[in-house]
């Protein structure tokens, strides 16, 4: 299914397993329960934590994607002749005889078959534990008995991460053995956490107390050490650790340099199995830490706990679910595009390009909608989180680390707005009003306030940051972070944040009316009007919207700009929020096409800025065709496939979601380079010596976005307040489609032929065989407990519905 040279998608799109090992970057999962996560990559490289992935790291890693080479790793050597290998390629690199990784929701399992020893290594999370949760079987294929070793080894972190001053750090850890659980366990005396108060420097223990443990059999030999030395030898050559070949001395205490190393010798007769389970777990004492080890000290418990997670992940995704004709739609929507928003950027905040652990103001909020279809609860905790952030004056923290409380309190100019566009997407969804009376407090006041009055701080804080002719000041930044410079001295506008702030004076207005509050409803039209005239008057360009301005009102993204002459958010946006009228939104989007679609995507921007502006800021120094400076943008390109829905162009529609589709883009892995089941950040730009490559996976707010569209827009399956609107523009490619939606405790079976749409034509809606008028299916309509069945349907009248397709290039009003 969906496969290339390096591997292929199985168990209907679930998993993915990668075949040959040599795949042209590090193909990771990134798994999490919310508390515990670890990183793997299909070499063995990663790493583990609690909590947060940079201040509170269990084992050491450093960030090398072309020698993936620091992770844990399960070695096995054969005590006969001497031969060490590892069951993952990294990180011995032998060549196996048969090699398989696959990757899936909660957990990755290597195979791999050396030196007629078949090894199979399953590592997940426990679904509500702090524990990792291992499990190895090895099968004698020789006709001979074998004495093997299996080795499990890696570095502690316990703390900040890299810790790559080594010499420093080992000089406060503690580890011991516990021979009777066959356990290491590790505590660091200090924690460079940074609390912000001036007690603390470097002056705090951290914490917890790590275990990593062994289940063994009767006949086993069990070595263990605690000191890296000891087990990889002198030359410290991990391909080939001394502790493999020649067993190792039992360090342990505060002066070795602290690994978990757990070796057991065992003898396999020839087609025997056994099989043996490690657990690594982290508690907040030796009480917590022993519980957990004793719980998981069974390869039967292990099990259990592998199964019960994966479980889970089944019962998390499954309750809203496409079947459509294009494989690469399904498997993206149904598993892997809300896997990896949930387990990477809500859970885990972390992919392999990028550590952050701090909460994004903007980032986790918008990833949070991913909850919208499933569990909308948990997008209402995180709303209320957020908003525990904002300060009394409706500024928020760019972002805070959870751990610390610790953040950057700066002049962003869009991050506060998020909070009534999530808030009023979630009460689209759900109706439930009742979240803006929730009292929550301000960082910088312990007097709490309605959640409504949080976002009216935020509304009223952009209204109060305009320019003199009314366009929104840029501040620091705006989404686009790397325009960091363009603001400088509170100069530089916005006229992105204008058509946002218009979408959400729109629709806070609706979300406050709906709680049955009208007392900002005319405040927030008149406002929203004089942003119009603004933005009209002022950002037009004769084929599209401009992006900025800098300190000295030079405009970015104008045809008189030298680069950075046209961008997408100004476009997609301007049609989000109705901001011109249709021949403008029509030439704006034409131009988009024209001038920023590629076949690997939507460009951010063009053309690229090659030379470093000091008034623009950081992406003006980005390689060109990198990140932000005229790459693929996935986050921003996300928001294209849902302007061209708007827009009724299906063509677009298609085109959009095949150039960026990785499973589609990664049939040519070599030039693709990134993993083929998960969005990546960014695909460099026509500038780069390499367009269309892929990087920066996982760690993407395109995840969440891209679903969410994929489900309200492109199946048209969509929250619109007190119903949901039955509206597909959907690609042809999907053919027969059934979508199965929750809705307000209700379950909607929605069906259709995708080849059958029909720009032009009235879409019929029908619901239990009767017609739905205006294709708003509402809750009275629905009984509960019943499962509603919806059809639709496109029917040309006589005279077709009218679309204004003529095409000004004149940029009149008309
Ligand atoms: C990064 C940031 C995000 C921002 C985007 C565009 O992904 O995390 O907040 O909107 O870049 O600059």
């Amino acid at each position: 299914m969906l496969s290339n040279e390096y591997g292929r998608f199985i168990d209907g799109g679930r998993a993915y397993e990668i075949t040959n090992p040599r795949t042209p970057r590090p193909w990771v999962n990134v798994v999490s329960n919310g508390r515990y996560g670890f990183v793997v990559s299909g070499n063995g490289g990663g790493f583990s934590w609690l909590d947060h992935c940079q201040l509170n790291v269990l084992t050491r890693w450093e960030m090398d994607h072309l020698r993936d080479d620091r992770g844990r790793f399960m070695y096995l050597s054969d005590l006969d002749d001497g031969s060490v290998w590892s069951v993952a390629p990294h990180p011995c690199r032998v060549q196996h005889d048969s090699f398989r990784c696959i990757h899936r929701a909660g957990s990755t399992t290597f195979q791999s078959s050396c030196m007629e020893i078949l090894a199979v290594w399953e590592l997940g999370v426990a679904a509500a534990e702090n524990a990792e949760l291992w499990e190895v079987a090895l099968t004698n294929q020789s006709d001979r008995q074998r004495r093997l070793r299996l080795g499990a080894f890696f570095q502690w972190c316990c703390g900040t991460a890299p810790d790559v001053k080594r010499e420093f750090h080992r000089l406060f850890f503690t580890t011991r053995h516990d021979e009777k659980r066959r356990a290491i366990i590790a505590t660091k005396n200090m924690w460079e956490a940074p609390f912000g108060t001036p007690d603390d420097h470097w002056n705090r223990p951290w914490p917890h107390v790590a275990g990593f443990a062994m289940s063994a059999g009767d006949g086993d030999t069990i070595w263990a050490t605690s000191d890296t030395e000891a087990f990889l030898g002198r030359d410290g050559d991990q391909a080939r650790p001394a502790g493999m070949v020649k067993g190792c001395s039992p360090v342990f205490g505060r002066f070795g340099d602290a690994c978990a190393a757990l070796c057991a010798d065992v003898v396999l007769e020839p087609g025997q199995t056994i099989k043996r389970s490690f657990v690594l777990a982290v508690a907040d004492d030796d009480a917590g830490l022993l519980d957990l080890l004793d719980r998981y000290n069974t390869t039967q418990a292990i099990e259990a706990a592998l199964e019960e997670t994966a479980s889970e992940w089944r019962a998390r995704l499954a309750p809203t679910r496409v079947t459509t004709s294009a494989s690469d739609f399904d498997l993206l929507n149904n598993h892997w595009l809300p896997y990896q928003a949930i387990s990477a950027r809500l859970w885990g905040r972390t992919g392999y390009y990028q550590q952050s652990g701090a909460y994004g103001f903007r980032d986790q909020l918008q990833d949070s909608q991913i909850w919208l279809h499933r569990e909308p609860g948990r997008c209402r905790d995180q709303i209320l989180l957020h908003a525990a952030h904002q300060f009394v004056d409706g500024s928020v923290y760019h972002w805070w680390n959870p751990l610390t409380e610790t953040g950057l309190h700066d002049q962003c100019s869009d991050d506060y707005l998020w909070l009534p566009f999530v808030v009023s997407s979630y009460i689209r969804e759900t109706g439930d009003t009742a979240i803006l009376d929730e009292q929550v407090r301000f960082v910088d006041t312990e007097t709490p306030a309605p959640l409504a009055e949080h976002c009216r701080r935020s509304i009223a804080r952009s209204l109060s940051r305009r320019s003199k002719r009314g366009l929104p000041l840029i501040g620091d930044n705006d989404w686009n972070d790397g325009l960091s410079a363009v603001g400088h001295g509170d100069k530089g506008e916005s006229v992105w944040v204008a058509f946002f702030l218009m979408t959400i004076l729109e629709d806070f207005t609706r979300a406050l009316e709906a709680h049955g509050d009208t007392s900002s409803s005319a405040q927030y039209v008149a406002e929203r009007e004089a942003l119009r005239i603004a933005v009209n008057q002022h950002a037009w360009d004769g084929d599209w919207f401009r992006r900025a301005t800098d300190r000295d009102g030079r405009w970015l993204g104008s045809r008189e700009s030298v680069e950075g002459k046209i961008f997408l958010n100004t476009q997609t946006w301007a049609i989000f929020a109705a901001a011109g009228d249709e021949s403008r939104l029509l030439t704006a989007w034409e131009s988009a096409k024209e001038r920023l679609f590629t076949p690997y995507g939507p460009l951010l921007l063009a053309p690229a800025y090659t030379v470093p502006d000091p008034k623009i800021g950081y992406l003006s120094r980005y390689a060109p065709g990198s990140r932000e400076n005229g790459g693929v943008y996935m986050h921003a390109a996300t928001w294209a496939l849902k302007a061209a829905c708007l827009r009724r162009d299906v063509e677009a529609v298609a085109a959009i979601w095949k150039s960026i589709s990785p499973p589609t883009r990664a049939a040519d892995a070599d030039a693709y380079a990134a993993e083929p089941y998960v969005l990546p950040g960014n695909v460099d730009g026509p500038l780069s010596t390499q367009p269309g490559r892929a990087g920066w996976t996982w760690y993407t707010g395109s995840a969440a976005w891209l679903n969410f569209i994929s489900l309200e827009w492109v199946v048209g399956a969509r929250a619109d307040w007190d119903a949901l609107r039955i509206d597909p523009c959907p690609l042809p490619e999907l053919g027969m489609v059934e979508v199965v939606r929750q809705w307000r405790g209700r379950e909607i079976v929605i069906r259709f032929d995708a080849a059958a749409y029909d720009a032009g034509a009235e879409c019929i809606v029908e619901l239990n065989g009767a017609i739905v008028p205006e294709q708003r299916i509402t809750e009275a309509m629905l009984a509960p407990g019943v499962l509603s069945e919806v059809s639709v349907r496109w029917v040309r009248r006589e005279s077709p519905i009218p679309r204004v397709l003529l095409k000004s290039r004149q940029g009149s009003e008309t």
